[in-house]
């Protein structure tokens, strides 16, 4: 998708200088940096700092992490301890186990000579499968979008929660697709963007990402959907998943929960879009999931323009007062509408899912 104009992806290898580059998410929206991996410490921190985030993102960037651990040395020893640090960079997202296993798979059946060049073909085919995934997400999520329009015969009204945009992904984005692909075909489209407190990803990465790509949105605050639904200005919601069960239960940013609660409560319909590479076949129970918990200092400071155009953080809480930052909760599979993938639409349930991935 494009920033100022230029096509760009999160993540890409630059083959000339044998570097993995990242945009640096945790500059947006005030700064556009692009960043080099080099290491594979340097890839489990880009995860770790958020610098690249988002599911499919996180399982791009290990992908490419177990790539440059062989790069650096390609000791079997070396390379099992590094895929065991990438794992631990962040507990939510399944993308990220499921990248890991993916790539020792491949590269633990092949001799020393070959490891490297076997090692990034499969990052690189890890991270193009997912612009299909996305693309196909968007194809059949434009489905529904386009019923609601053909139905109202006005501007779509479409609420997301956090980025579950392109920047979330390698391209397209998971909740986002289907928005771009109805915008790029004309249908009227305007996103409710929830800021998503602590770390602000819907006002930072969403509403920036819609902005240039030229699609209607506007920000609001976390609290704000729940009456914007009561007063029907709100056709559907729209989110991405860290990590969704076969049993149709939603892992996702914080809040998500709540406001399926509200959309169940209103009658809108409350889709999650999401690659397969998302689906944790494994965990039955969603007390299970592992939810992060990351540093108050999120909560208790942000980050922003000074009147001198320099990025500073300040602290907005009393000096005092103590908080918890959880980062993602679970919306039982009874609220939500569909899971919108890129095989189809299913329902949220064990048989749904099957139906679509045998
Ligand atoms: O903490 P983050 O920014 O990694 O959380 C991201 C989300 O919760 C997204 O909604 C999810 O990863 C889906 S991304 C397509």
């Amino acid at each position: 998708m494009k920033i100022n104009g230029k096509k760009y992806q999160t993540i890409w290898f630059d083959e000339e200088n044998r570097v993995v580059k990242i945009i640096d998410q945790t500059k947006l929206p005030h700064q556009f940096t692009i960043k080099d991996l080099k290491t594979v410490n340097d890839a489990i921190n880009a995860i770790k700092v958020m610098e690249v985030r988002g599911a499919p993102l996180i399982g791009g960037t290990a992908a490419y992490g177990v790539f440059l651990a062989v790069m650096e040395n390609n000791n079997p020893n070396f390379i099992k301890q590094s895929a065991g640090f990438l794992i631990q960079s962040r507990p939510t997202a399944i993308n990220l186990k499921w990248a890991v296993d993916r790539m020792m798979k491949k590269i633990l059946e092949v001799n020393n000579n070959e490891v490297l060049k076997v090692a990034l073909d499969e990052a690189k085919a890890i991270c193009e499968e997912d612009v299909k995934f996305c693309e196909n997400i968007g194809l059949n999520g434009l489905k529904i979008i386009e019923e609601i329009y053909n139905k109202k015969k006005s501007t779509v009204n479409i609420l997301t929660h956090c980025n579950a945009g392109w920047l979330a992904t390698i391209n397209w984005g998971t909740a986002t697709s289907p928005i771009y692909h109805a915008h790029k075909k004309g249908i009227p489209v305007h996103v409710w963007v929830d800021e998503t407190r602590p770390r602000n990803q819907g006002a930072n990465l969403t509403s920036y990402e819609l902005n240039e790509e030229e699609v209607p949105n506007t920000i609001i605050a976390d609290n704000t959907g729940g009456i914007l639904m009561q007063r029907g200005e709100v056709d559907m919601c729209i989110v991405g998943t860290d990590r969704t069960l076969s049993t149709g239960d939603v892992c996702n940013k914080i809040g998500t929960y709540l406001k399926a609660l509200a959309a169940h409560d209103n009658n809108i319909p409350f889709y999650v879009a999401l690659p397969s590479s998302t689906i944790d076949w494994d965990t039955k129970n969603f007390n299970d999931i592992p939810i992060e918990e990351r540093n108050s200092e999120e909560l208790s400071h942000i980050e922003g323009l000074d009147e001198s155009g320099n990025v500073k953080k300040v602290l907005i809480y009393p000096k005092k007062s103590k908080s918890i930052n959880l980062a993602f909760d679970v919306t039982p599979a009874k609220y939500v509408t569909g899971l919108i993938t890129e095989k189809g639409i299913c329902e949220a349930s064990e048989d749904g899912l099957k139906s679509l991935f045998k």
